[in-house]
C-alpha cells in the first residue's frame, strides 16, 4: 500500500495532496470550504474519477459538518446548493455524480432526523464511501493480477493509481496485486500530454514502491509494440458506457488502435461506480475541453506560438470492441459488455440483498 494519502478528513478539513506540485514536492492541502473543494477538483489538485468521487463526498460532509442549519429541511437546500458547485467542476468521470447522488438521496432519507443526525450520517457515509473505494481496488486488483502471466510487461496511461482514487489505485492497482501475487512485472508508462499524468504521478507512484517502470513519450507505443515485448495494456476508465465503450484519459483511444493492431490485449480496470448505465454508447459521454494553456504550455514555459488555435479534449472513447476485458471489483467483464457488465451487476445486487436479508 502506498505510504501517502490521497485524501481524507481531517478534523472538519477536507485534506488531500495537491498533485499539481508532484513529482517535485510531495504537499498536502487542507480545504475548509467546499469552494476550495471545488477549486481542488477544477484545478486537478486532485484528479482521477474515483478520487474526484470521494473527494466530492467529502465536499457535502463539509457542508454538513460546517452547517447552522435550524432544521433538515434548511440543510438540504445547503446540500443542493453544495451539490451544484461540486457537479459543475467536471463533467466526464460518472464517479463524481455517483457520489453526489448516493450522499443527497441519503440527505433526503434522513429529513424527518434532527440536523445533526444529518451531519453526522453524511459524514459516515463520505467516509464509507472513500473506504469501500480502497476495498474495490484492492478486489478489482486481485480478479486483474488472474489475467496476467508470472511474468509480464504492461503498458499503462495516463495516472490510475493510488493518487487517482481513495488509495491502491484501479490499473496500477492490478499492477500492484500482480506484483503482490509474486508476479515479475515491468511496466512502460506513457507521459500522457498535456498534461502528464504518466510522467509525473504514474511513474513516481511506481518508483515510491519499487515496481520496475520504463518512462515513454506518447507517440513511442506503436514502436514500442512493433519492437519490445508488451504483453498487455491496463488502463484506468473515467465513465463507462452500457456497451462497454470506455471513456479515459486523452490518448486511450489512439493506444487502442496500436494494441488492436499488434494483438496486444487491452484491459480497462474500473469500479462499478465508473459504470453509466443510463448512457447506451460512448458517444453520448460529455468530454470536457479543457484550457488551451495546457497544450501550448510545459511547466509554465511556453512552446507554442501565441495565439495559435488548440484543440484540448481531456478524455477520448475508446470502441468496447477494442477492449479485450474490463476488470471491476465485482469481476471481469468480457464482451458482449452489455449482457456481462449488467450480470455482473445484478449477480452481486442479489448476493447483497441475500447477505442483508440473513442479517436482519
Ligand atoms: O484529468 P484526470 O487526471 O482527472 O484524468 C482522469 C484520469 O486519471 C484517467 O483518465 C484515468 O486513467 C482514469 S481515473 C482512475
Amino acid at each position: 500500500m502506498s505510504a501517502f494519502t490521497t485524501v481524507a478528513w481531517a478534523a472538519g478539513r477536507v485534506r488531500m495532496i495537491d498533485q499539481t506540485l508532484l513529482p517535485q514536492k510531495l504537499k498536502y492541502i487542507e480545504c475548509d470550504t467546499v469552494e476550495s473543494v471545488a477549486e481542488a477538483i477544477r484545478s486537478l489538485r486532485v484528479r482521477g474519477a474515483p478520487a474526484i468521487g470521494v473527494t466530492a463526498a467529502f465536499g457535502l460532509a463539509l457542508c454538513a459538518y460546517q452547517s447552522n442549519a435550524a432544521t433538515t429541511g434548511e440543510l438540504l437546500g445547503e446540500l443542493r446548493r453544495a451539490r451544484a458547485t461540486l457537479a459543475a467542476t467536471r463533467p466526464t468521470a460518472v464517479n463524481l455524480f455517483w457520489a453526489l447522488n448516493k450522499m443527497m438521496s441519503r440527505a433526503m432519507d434522513l429529513l424527518t432526523g434532527t440536523p445533526g443526525a444529518m451531519q453526522s450520517a453524511l459524514l459516515a457515509d463520505a467516509q464509507q464511501i472513500c473506504d469501500d473505494d480502497i476495498a474495490a481496488n484492492r478486489r478489482m486488483g486481485r480478479f486483474g493480477a488472474e489475467l496476467l502471466p508470472q511474468q509480464v510487461t504492461i503498458l499503462t496511461h495516463c495516472n490510475a493509481g493510488a493518487l487517482a482514487t481513495a488509495g491502491y489505485g484501479t490499473a496500477l492497482g492490478v499492477i500492484r496485486a500482480a506484483v503482490e501475487s509474486g508476479r515479475k512485472v515491468h511496466v512502460y508508462v506513457d507521459e500522457t500530454r498535456p498534461v502528464l499524468q504518466g510522467a509525473r504521478l504514474t511513474a513516481w507512484e511506481l518508483m515510491q514502491d519499487g515496481i520496475p517502470v520504463t518512462l515513454v513519450t506518447d507517440n513511442m507505443s506503436a514502436h514500442l509494440m512493433a519492437t519490445e515485448t508488451v504483453d498487455c495494456v491496463i488502463v484506468g476508465a473515467d465513465r463507462i458506457a452500457a456497451n462497454g465503450d470506455v471513456a479515459n484519459k486523452i490518448g486511450t483511444y489512439g493506444l487502442a488502435v496500436i494494441a488492436n493492431h499488434h494483438q496486444v490485449p487491452l484491459y480497462v480496470a474500473a469500479p462499478v461506480s465508473t459504470i453509466d448505465f443510463a448512457i447506451r454508447t460512448g458517444e453520448a459521454i460529455p468530454i470536457e475541453q479543457r484550457h488551451p494553456d495546457e497544450v501550448t504550455r510545459i511547466c509554465g514555459n511556453d512552446i507554442a506560438p501565441e495565439g495559435v488555435v488548440v484543440f484540448n479534449p481531456a478524455f477520448d472513447v475508446t470502441p468496447h470492441t477494442l477492449v479485450a476485458a474490463i476488470i471491476t471489483d465485482r469481476g471481469v467483464a468480457r464482451p458482449p459488455y452489455r449482457e456481462q457488465l449488467q450480470q455482473l451487476m445484478t449477480a452481486q445486487e442479489s448476493a447483497e440483498v441475500a447477505v442483508e436479508q440473513h442479517s436482519n
